[in-house]
């Protein structure tokens, strides 16, 4: 077969079509399973490891579940997260709350919970003191700057918002010493869909040395390293998946020449990964609906940027198989677009597909990352229903699609006759 993978065929996708009318998400539970406990497996050396699944990648609490039963823990950024995670049934140390610019009620939401709180600026130690008190155990989230390359997505750390300098690091682990915490956790996130193994292995060689440094002079001792997210996944089939199990010998590598020779193990390696988990395990499932003809070739779906927006927002590449079509020669030109009142409301541009008709069933892969999560409501686009295949190839709706009540339930129409 051409292309990517699929953990259904045609005539079992027809059938879920049949019942469940397009655009939906999908996804494979079987495919996810697989990979969290992969994940597990290859950081097994480190007593204590944990990968804390963010769930801004795809928070659907039924996902959730299946990940938690991995024993993942779940990493949060906002306040309907946190009510996510709590819903879910996650509680204290399995949650992780990495913000930024964050209002009170979060921090004392997460500390309601009893989540690892994660800093993300020196100015929020007083911020939080003030308003809900110093948690047992601190973590900061480390800008390391000229020290590391960025990428695309995440750009240049020294012009990004995120984190503490090096400087701020070193005054903000004294200052809480001060205050007498005795728990302490470090984070760093300094790249976004990264395939280079090497880039992990340099990041965790920056926080362990800076872990060793923050050490002799302050004699911090630190719980875990939350090396961030950030895995990349392999969008087109050229594309190697990055090999965790490299990541992970170098990791470990480092570990031992940096953290055990410094007598300062044991030490927690954390993850906080969203796209790798769920992002090549969930697909985006349209029919076409028109087909136009001007100065290019046009396949309209009847999804839209709503249903995922990476590539009008970052111009990223989704694979897209036309169902049934997977061995027909790829000979004609297209641009596969949505019906946003936006020209950027495209899912490829100048793309050789088959001869496509209309009715015929789109997959668009990998789009169970920072998809349907991204989904938005722009031209009264309603967001579509999420589904799983379960393991043993049953498929169950996991999120209904929204209706025409959900979009305008925030409006008060029984005021409009008395507005003048
Ligand atoms: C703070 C933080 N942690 C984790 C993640 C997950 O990153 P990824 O999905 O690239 O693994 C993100 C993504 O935006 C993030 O901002």
């Amino acid at each position: 077969m051409r292309g990517k993978k699929l953990p259904f065929t045609n005539e079992q996708l027809e059938a879920i079509v049949a019942n469940f009318p397009t655009p939906f998400h999908i996804y494979d539970e079987k495919g996810m399973v697989e990979f969290a406990r992969y994940f597990n497996e290859c950081f097994s050396w480190n007593e204590g490891f944990k990968e804390y699944y963010a769930i801004k990648a795809a928070p659907n609490p039924y996902l959730m579940k299946i990940l938690h039963q991995q024993g993942f823990g779940i990493d949060c950024s906002s306040l309907a997260e946190l009510v996510l995670a709590e819903k879910v049934g996650l509680r204290g140390e399995e949650i992780m709350f990495t913000s930024n610019d964050t209002p009170a009620e979060e921090f004392q939401k997460a500390m309601e919970l009893g989540a690892i709180i994660n800093l993300d600026d020196i100015s929020h130690i007083d911020y939080i003191e003030q308003h809900v008190g110093i948690p047992e155990l601190v973590c900061f989230r480390y800008n390391p700057g000229a020290l590391k390359g960025g990428n695309v997505i995440i750009g240049n750390p020294e012009d990004s918002k995120y984190g503490f300098t090096r400087e701020q690091l070193f005054e903000g682990y004294k200052r809480l010493s001060e205050k007498g915490v005795k728990r302490f956790g470090i984070h760093t996130m300094v790249a976004s869909n990264e395939l280079d193994p090497d880039y992990f292995i340099e990041t965790a060689e920056i926080v362990f040395d800076t872990i060793v440094d923050i050490h002799k002079e302050l004699g911090v001792r630190f719980e875990f390293a939350n090396l961030g997210g950030g895995i990349g996944i392999p969008y087109k089939s050229e594309h190697k998946p990055v090999d965790l199990k490299k990541v992970s010998d170098g990791i470990k590598e480092r570990y031992n020449e940096l953290i055990v020779a410094n007598g300062l193990d044991p030490l927690k390696i954390f993850f906080e990964s969203g796209r790798v988990i769920t992002g090549p395990f969930g697909f985006l499932v349209a029919k076409v609906l028109h087909l136009k003809e001007t100065y290019k070739k046009y396949v309209g779906l009847d999804a839209s940027m709503h249903n995922l927006m990476r590539p009008a927002m970052y111009g990223a590449y989704h694979h897209i198989t036309i169902m049934g079509k997977e061995e027909k020669p790829h000979n004609q030109l297209y641009d596969v677009t949505g019906s946003l009142c936006e020209n950027n409301d495209k899912f490829a541009i100048n793309r050789l597909l088959p001869e496509v008709e209309k009715g015929d069933i789109v997959v668009i892969h990998d789009a169970g990352a920072h998809g349907h999560s991204m989904g938005f409501n722009y031209n009264g686009k309603l967001r579509s229903a999420e589904l799983l295949l379960r393991e043993n190839g049953e498929v169950i709706q996991i999120r209904r699609k929204e209706t025409l009540d959900d979009y305008f339930a925030t409006v008060d129409f029984n005021a409009l006759p008395d507005f003048q």
